[in-house]
């Protein structure tokens, strides 16, 4: 059964300016990695002009699961960062739709995102259902990376959290063969995981390997306390 192409063949038109410029940030890849300091931090000081926590979502799609969250947590601020803009669209509907004031897109390579992170800005981040390792050479596109795991020891607070879920055993796999490298990071045991993934918070991508029967691979990895 095939993976589908569910984000590039949406049918949604761009939204308005005022709406862009209100939820979506766009980052082009070229300028983000040539000229980083030219673009704002990704903190809530930065994104959000105020200093409550902050949630990142690293290839959020249309945004199922920072919506779900920013709508139970109105004093949490949610950032969902995709590299593609179409499912951003519509996220950026949504969040307008719902009113929300708690949430941003960035429409970015996530892999480069991560340089306009302060440290200890993040209390929690989302690797949920990322594209899996389809060839040898797509292996440094991959989102599950040494420098995910790297980046995410500096950037979440002593205590946040990286969730990941995976329908794929080798990304999780590769996942267990990463994460020595990165002792700041500690893999708890399902039974301390802190997020619910209630059904209101199953994303399109849970919701359709779930039907299919898929198995799911979960970690949570809690940043270790500053010594
Ligand atoms: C299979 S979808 C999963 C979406 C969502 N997390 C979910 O659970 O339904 C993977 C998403 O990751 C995005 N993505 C892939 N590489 C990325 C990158 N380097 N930076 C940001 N997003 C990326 C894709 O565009 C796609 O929307």
């Amino acid at each position: 059964m095939g993976r589908g192409r569910y984000p590039a063949r949406l049918k949604v038109a761009p939204p308005p300016p005022e709406l862009v410029a209100r939820y979506l940030h766009l980052w082009p890849g070229r300028e983000l990695y040539l000229h980083p300091e030219r673009f704002p931090l990704l903190s809530s000081p930065g994104l959000f002009g105020d200093t409550r926590p902050l949630e990142l979502d690293i290839g959020c799609a249309t945004g199922d699961l920072v919506l779900a969250l920013a709508r139970l947590h109105p004093t949490v601020n949610y950032v969902g960062v995709d590299v593609v803009g179409k499912p951003l669209w519509r996220a950026v509907e949504r969040a307008a739709a719902a009113g929300l004031a708690n949430v941003r897109f960035l429409q970015a390579d996530a892999r480069l995102v991560y340089r306009r992170i302060p440290d200890r800005a993040l209390r929690a981040a989302y690797v949920h259902f990322p594209a899996p390792l389809l060839r040898n050479r797509q292996r440094n596109q991959l989102l599950i990376s040494a420098d995910l795991l790297v980046q995410m020891q500096r950037c979440l607070v002593p205590g946040g959290v990286l969730s990941v879920m995976t329908d794929h055993e080798a990304l999780y796999g590769e996942l267990m063969r990463l994460l020595p490298a990165a002792p700041g990071l500690r893999l708890v045991s399902p039974a301390a995981w802190s997020v619910t993934i209630s059904e209101l918070l199953k994303s399109h991508y849970h919701r359709r390997w779930e039907a299919r029967g898929r198995q799911i691979w979960r970690a949570e990895l809690v940043r270790a306390s500053e010594p």
